[in-house]
């Protein structure tokens, strides 16, 4: 009985070390070393190498380390089993609290203190908007985008969601589908993206989406947040926007290249804020738990958890 840890991108030690905790019982094995590829019963990804997942006879499942499934569907040696995604309270969490202090920190003007904190400037805003007046739109109401409404709600922001099904959140206007994504765009002066990469949302957040968010907001301008994936958003676009006065500012977690390179023009462009994909990190305990929880379903012959769909992609 093997486990394979399959990532790159981040340090496997933690990994391997809370799995073998995790396992007592279990080999645990990584990319980096020989192993019986007859043994693996299950693999754990985090951007795993293309074909690195070929050619292991026994594999019953495959389980992301992360929320998203892209890094995994990128691969087209990927075998024909389950792959199960996380889902789990400490990294909703995480993510909410991100999305919660950004759309505050717009709210708030904080950048605008900060930058009068350097100056020694005292002056005060005489026309600090409520969170009422604020209308927050979320793109993709998902596990994400649902527990980010309601925090953002319980803070007093006016949130709506969109997804591609109508989903249903207590006092949250749910908009779904093209023929609503205008009506959605009109109304929302803070764009949350916590969309999926897939083949349909894939250069989705680009200059359309943009020219239909809301004028005359409160706070001078619509603002974008984009904590989903990179791949969703066109770069350009973004710039041009800022540039143009038709979006405000935009807080970007997520990027096309990632790292970031350090001649993007991203990094310095004063709309803009920039975190290293760190919006809802996986933390290898609480993953590390779920997965070990999936293997015992699995082994007990109960069904996996939040296995992803293969045709749509998340
Ligand atoms: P989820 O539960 O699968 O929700 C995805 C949502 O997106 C659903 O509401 C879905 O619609 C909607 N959607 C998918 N395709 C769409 C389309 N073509 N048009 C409109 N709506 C569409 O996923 P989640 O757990 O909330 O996670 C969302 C994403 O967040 C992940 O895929 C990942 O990329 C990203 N993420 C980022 C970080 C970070 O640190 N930056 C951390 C974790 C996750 P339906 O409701 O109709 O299915
Ligand atoms: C992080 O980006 C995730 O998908 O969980």
């Amino acid at each position: 009985m093997t486990l394979l840890v399959a990532i790159t991108g981040w340090d496997v030690d933690p990994w391997v070390e809370r799995f073998r905790r995790l396992l007592p019982d279990r080999k645990v094995v990584t990319l980096g070393e020989p192993f019986d590829r007859r043994a693996v019963d299950y693999a754990v990804s985090w951007k795993h190498p293309v074909g690195a997942l070929d050619g292991l006879p026994n594999l019953e499942a495959v389980f992301s380390l992360g929320a998203g499934v892209d890094h995994i569907f990128a691969d087209p040696r990927l075998p024909d089993v389950p792959i199960a995604r996380v889902v789990d309270s400490d990294l909703t969490d995480r993510m909410s609290e991100y999305v919660v202090m950004h759309c505050l920190m717009l709210l708030r003007q904080q950048r605008r203190y900060a930058r009068q904190q350097t100056a020694a400037v005292w002056q005060d805003d005489k026309n600090q908007s409520a969170a009422a007046d604020v209308r927050v739109g979320i793109m993709g109401m998902g596990v994400l985008g649902q527990d980010a409404a309601a925090k953002l709600k319980m803070m007093g922001f006016d949130v709506a969601g969109w997804s591609r099904t109508r989903r249903s959140v207590p006092g949250v206007p749910c908009f779904a589908g093209s023929d609503e994504l205008a009506a959605f765009l009109a109304r929302t002066d803070i764009l949350v993206v916590l969309l999926p990469l897939t083949a349909e949302t894939r250069g989705f957040i680009a200059k359309p989406i943009f020219d239909g968010l809301a004028k005359g907001g409160v706070l001078g301008g619509p603002s974008l947040i984009n904590a989903g994936r990179g791949g969703l958003q066109v770069e350009d676009d973004i710039v041009a926007a800022l540039d143009s006065g038709v979006l405000a500012h935009a807080v970007l977690d997520v990027f096309n290249v990632e790292p970031l390179p350090p001649a993007s023009p991203l990094w310095t462009h004063p709309g803009i804020t920039i975190t290293p994909h760190n919006a809802a990190m996986s933390d290898p305990d609480a993953v590390g738990r779920l997965v070990v929880r999936q293997i015992r379903r699995l082994e007990a012959g109960e069904p996996l958890d939040y296995v992803v769909e293969r045709s749509r992609g998340y």
